[in-house]
């Protein structure tokens, strides 16, 4: 029992659960993403798996993007990012959805499977629809070997090494690493971007692991914050455009792992019925860097706080106006807006860690969960 002990201990590599160790992992295992694919000094992206089918995907009228959960989320900041970056049109569905509904899938899409565990039943079945019907299926996994490694057509590994923890962290921000690259790529081969602007994007996806490093260390004051709020019921997400999706992933982060109910929703949204949930009980997480539609971010804080919520800001370091109004700030590194996504998450898997520790949750195995439905 003590050598078990002894061992998981070293296995967390001394963090009190596996989900903070993978969390403080994302630096180093974006590099590991992106290692040998981004070739800065070349000026170019080199991805084998899109490179030798590389006319597929330009001959592709959409893509579609199948996936579950965290991978979802994944898929949705890819859509934004493919479409704006190449303007191939991107369809996201949850891949349990897509398996049943006869879906339209034809001959010339292309269908990115996104799986970390590379073993989700409904992604697997929803791979095999769409191979059923002539597309052309590409994986994004991180389990070498695994069944949807094995079943796609091509694909890419993310090199995060193992998950352990439930709750999906650096699979998250390196899958994100892996779409943005296929993004340049495709946005190189098609001429969509301007050649300065995809060497900009080069050099700025190349710093991402040094603004994870600095957005981790945001651990502290989203611990005080978790203090504050670690018996609320209920919690809203707000984030636009690029931030929408991680406000979802927010969300589900929070819910898995310390059972408080939480809902993702796009900040403009929020006039059409949810503000109607706003009181001085209820913590809204806005996502508000200031790139993209800041102002309009700002006045939905301003909607909010009229109505006495209490507002917890993601901001970007050295806003001043958030500032003004929100009840807490977490101060996270300039990027470039597409590139945001991957820094904004930081905090909110810190917040959800230490709820859930404050409400003495089981961290890496929350109840009625598995690390990957292999059933339907
Ligand atoms: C995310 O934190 C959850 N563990 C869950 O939603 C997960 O993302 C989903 O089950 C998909 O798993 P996969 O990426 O292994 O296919």
């Amino acid at each position: 029992q003590e050598l078990q002990l002894n061992l998981e201990q070293i296995e967390k590599g001394g963090y009190d659960h596996f989900m903070l160790k993978e969390i403080y992992e994302q630096p180093s295992v974006i590099k590991d993403t992106y290692r040998g694919r981004l070739l800065v000094n070349d000026g170019i992206i080199k991805m084998s798996g899109v490179d030798d089918n590389l006319e597929k995907f330009l001959n592709a009228k959409r893509i579609l993007i199948v996936a579950c959960g965290t991978s979802w989320h994944a898929g949705l900041v890819a859509e934004y990012i493919i479409e704006e970056f190449s303007r191939i049109p991107v369809e996201v569905e949850y891949a349990s959805e897509f398996r049943y509904r006869n879906p339209i899938i034809n001959k010339d899409d292309v269908v990115i499977a996104i799986s970390q565990s590379g073993e989700t039943a409904d992604t697997l079945a929803a791979i095999k629809l769409a191979k059923e019907n002539g597309a052309f299926v590409f994986g994004v996994c991180n389990v070498v070997g695994s069944s949807i490694s094995r079943e796609t057509h091509a694909g890419a590994y993310t090199h995060a090494g193992p998950e352990i923890g439930v709750a999906s962290t650096k699979a998250f921000t390196t899958q994100i690493t892996i779409l943005t690259l296929i993004a340049l790529r495709l946005a190189k081969a098609k001429g969509t971007m301007s050649n300065s602007d995809y060497q900009r994007y080069l050099l700025e996806l190349e710093l991402i692991p040094e603004k994870v490093q600095e957005a981790l260390l945001t651990n502290d004051v989203t611990k005080q914050i978790a203090e504050i709020y670690k018996d609320a019921t209920n919690c809203l997400y707000l984030g636009r455009g690029y931030n929408f999706p991680v406000a979802l992933e927010g969300a589900l982060k929070l819910k898995e792992i310390s059972y408080i109910h939480a809902e993702g929703y796009p900040a403009a949204e929020m006039k059409h019925g949810p503000i109607a949930l706003i009181d001085e009980h209820m913590p809204v997480i806005v996502i508000a860097p200031n790139k993209g539609h800041y102002d309009k971010v700002v006045s939905n804080i301003q909607e909010i706080k009229s109505r006495s919520g209490k507002i917890i800001a993601v901001v970007t370091k050295g806003d001043t106006q958030v500032k003004e109004l929100a009840d807490h700030v977490i101060e996270i590194p300039e990027a470039t807006e597409a590139l945001t996504p991957l820094l904004t998450t930081i905090p909110l898997q810190l917040l959800s860690y230490h709820i859930a520790v404050l409400r003495g949750c089981n961290v890496d195995q929350p109840r009625n969960l598995a690390k990957s439905v292999t059933v339907e």
